[in-house]
């Protein structure tokens, strides 16, 4: 049977297209090698490896054919390997791929937060703030509506997930995997689990610090 692929109506082999068992022998490898390296924090409830995909259809490493429902959790809203999309990541790319925004200016970031402000809700006008993940999203809401409230507290739901970082999983309620051994029973107490040290120069009082490493 022929089925056609998105609205340009060329024909493709029926899709999707799984060869049971699975996963299949390459994902088993992938699987086996990802247990060994990768965080447990990472809560993953499929044997799904991905090698490539085009629009909403995704290939596994052994070649089975999904129709993608998860759109890399919403985020890739256009499908995979859309041509404009990666047209505008080589060119990109060929001109310079980062220059931290938050030290210096691009007219890129600009012109991204014209068209966000645009269509943006609501009257007032708005200032963009970009950020590398959701639950870098979730913790600069976090101080904003503190910041503008003046307020401390923060309401969430259980069987949300915000993110892993300290304050998103503080509201997260999804999974308690995501939450186990990462808050101490009285947080109160004076022994400390880390010391974080970015040297600075002019800060002679770091090395006072070291003090409170276990
Ligand atoms: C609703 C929601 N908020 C926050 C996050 C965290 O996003 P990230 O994994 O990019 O930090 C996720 C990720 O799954 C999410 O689904």
């Amino acid at each position: 049977m022929m089925t056609t692929s998105g609205n340009d109506a060329i024909p493709s082999p029926q899709r999707p297209h799984l060869q049971a068992p699975l996963p299949g022998p390459r994902a088993a490898a992938v699987l086996e090698r990802d247990r060994d390296l990768i965080s447990p924090s990472y809560t993953r409830s499929y044997p799904f490896v991905m090698a490539r995909g085009e629009r909403v259809w995704v290939w596994d490493v052994d070649e089975n054919v999904y129709l993608d429902m998860t759109a890399g959790i919403a985020v890739t809203n256009v499908g995979h390997a859309h041509p404009r999309v990666v047209a505008a990541v080589q060119e990109q790319a060929a001109r310079f791929l980062h220059m931290s925004g938050t030290d210096f200016y691009y007219e890129l970031q600009i012109h991204l937060a014209e068209r966000l402000s645009a269509i943006a809700p609501g009257e007032a006008p708005k200032r963009i703030f970009y950020t590398n993940s959701g639950a870098e999203s979730v913790e600069a809401a976090l101080k904003l509506a503190r910041y503008v409230t003046g307020r401390p507290r923060v309401l969430a739901f259980i069987g949300a997930f915000h993110g892993r970082t300290m304050g998103a999983l503080s509201l997260t309620g999804s999974k308690p995997v995501h939450r186990r051994g990462f808050a101490p029973p009285d947080a109160r107490g004076h022994s400390c689990a880390l010391c974080l040290l970015l040297p600075v120069s002019g800060q002679p009082h770091l090395p006072h610090m070291w003090r409170c490493l276990p």
